[in-house]
C-alpha cells in the first residue's frame, strides 16, 4: 500500500514505520495518523511481524499535532470530530511490541505519540517536551497523564506548565526514556533491540506486554493476580515446552509462535 506520509518497510520479523512529512517536521496531521493506523492493521494482521518500531527523521520524531491544521478548530469541530482520539489511540491498541526510536524533536503529540509506545529509545539529540501550553492550549493526547507516570508529578508538572524541553540525557535519567545512542547508531541499535525481541515467542512478548501494561491500570495486588494467572497460561503454549526443553538441552530454542 502507499502512503503519504509515512514509510514502511519490513525488515525479518520487525516492521518499521518512519514518520515522514519533512517540510513539517513529521506534524501529525490526520492524514499522517490515518497512514500510520492502516500500517498498524498491516503489521497486525501479519503474524510474521513480531515487533514494530516506529520512528522519524534525524532532526524530528514529531513536533506535535498539526498546529496550522487545528488552528481554526471550534470547540465543537474538536468535540464532534473526537479530535485526537480517533486513530491516534491506535498506536495504543497495538497488541505486538512497539518500539519508539527518537531522534530531534519529540514535541507535544510527538512526545505523547512516543509514550504510546512500549518503550522508547533516543538518540542523543532528542528534545522532549509538552510545549501546548505555549499555544495556549495543553496536552491532549496523554501528556499530562503518561508522562507524570514516567517522570513524577514534580517534572511532568514542570515540563507541561513551562514548556521547556528535555535533552536526552534528562529523558534517560528521568526513566522517560529506557537507552541512549549517538544519533548515527540509532536506527542500527533500534533494529537490534527489536530483532532481539522478534526472536521470542510472538504470543508471550504479548502476554508480557499486555502484563507491564497492567501495572497502570491496576492495583498491585490486582495486578500480581493478573500476572499470575498470564503467567500459568503459559505453561499451555507449544513454546513454554520448547523454551525449557532447549535450556535443558543446552541449545537455542525454536519458538513455533504456539
Ligand atoms: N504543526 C505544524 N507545522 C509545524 C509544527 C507543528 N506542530 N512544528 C513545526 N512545523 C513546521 C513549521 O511551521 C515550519 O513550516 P514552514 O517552513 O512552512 O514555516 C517547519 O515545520 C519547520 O519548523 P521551524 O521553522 O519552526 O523549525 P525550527 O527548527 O526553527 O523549530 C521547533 C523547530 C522548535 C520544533 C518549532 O517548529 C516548534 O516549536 N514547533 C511546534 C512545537 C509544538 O508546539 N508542538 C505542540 C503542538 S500542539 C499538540 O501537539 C497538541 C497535543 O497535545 C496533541
Amino acid at each position: 500500500m502507499a502512503y503519504e506520509n509515512i514509510l514502511v518497510e519490513t525488515n525479518g520479523k520487525v516492521g518499521v514505520v518512519t514518520l515522514n512529512r519533512p517540510k513539517a517536521l513529521n506534524a501529525l496531521s490526520a492524514g499522517l495518523i490515518k497512514d500510520l493506523g492502516a500500517a498498524l492493521d498491516t503489521f497486525e494482521a501479519n503474524p510474521d511481524i513480531h515487533v514494530i518500531v516506529l520512528t522519524g527523521s534525524e532532526k524530528a520524531f514529531a513536533a506535535g499535532a498539526d498546529i496550522k491544521e487545528m488552528a481554526g478548530f471550534s470547540y465543537m469541530d474538536a468535540y464532534l470530530a473526537d479530535f485526537i482520539t480517533v486513530g491516534w489511540e491506535r498506536v495504543t491498541s497495538c497488541r505486538k511490541p512497539v518500539i519508539a526510536a527518537v531522534a530531534g524533536f519529540a514535541l507535544g503529540g510527538g512526545c505523547e505519540m512516543a509514550m504510546m509506545c512500549d518503550f522508547i529509545i533516543a538518540a542523543d539529540n532528542a528534545k522532549f517536551g509538552q510545549p501546548e501550553i505555549n499555544l495556549g492550549t495543553m496536552p491532549g493526547a496523554g501528556g499530562t497523564q503518561r508522562l507524570t507516570r514516567f517522570v513524577g508529578k514534580s517534572k511532568a508538572m514542570d515540563m507541561c506548565l513551562t514548556g521547556r524541553m528535555m535533552d536526552a540525557e534528562e529523558a534517560h535519567k528521568c526513566g522517560l526514556v529506557s537507552r541512549v545512542f549517538p544519533l548515527d547508531d540509532l536506527k542500527d541499535e533500534a533494529m537490534k533491540i527489536a530483532e532481539t525481541i522478534a526472536d521470542k515467542s510472538l504470543p508471550i512478548s504479548m502476554m508480557v506486554k499486555e502484563s507491564v501494561n497492567a501495572a497502570y491500570e491496576t492495583t498491585l495486588t490486582q495486578g500480581v493476580k493478573f500476572e499470575r494467572r498470564l503467567f500459568h497460561s503459559t505453561f499451555a503454549t507449544d513454546d513454554q515446552k520448547e523454551g525449557m526443553a532447549a535450556f535443558v538441552e543446552k541449545r537455542q530454542p525454536n519458538f513455533s509462535d504456539r
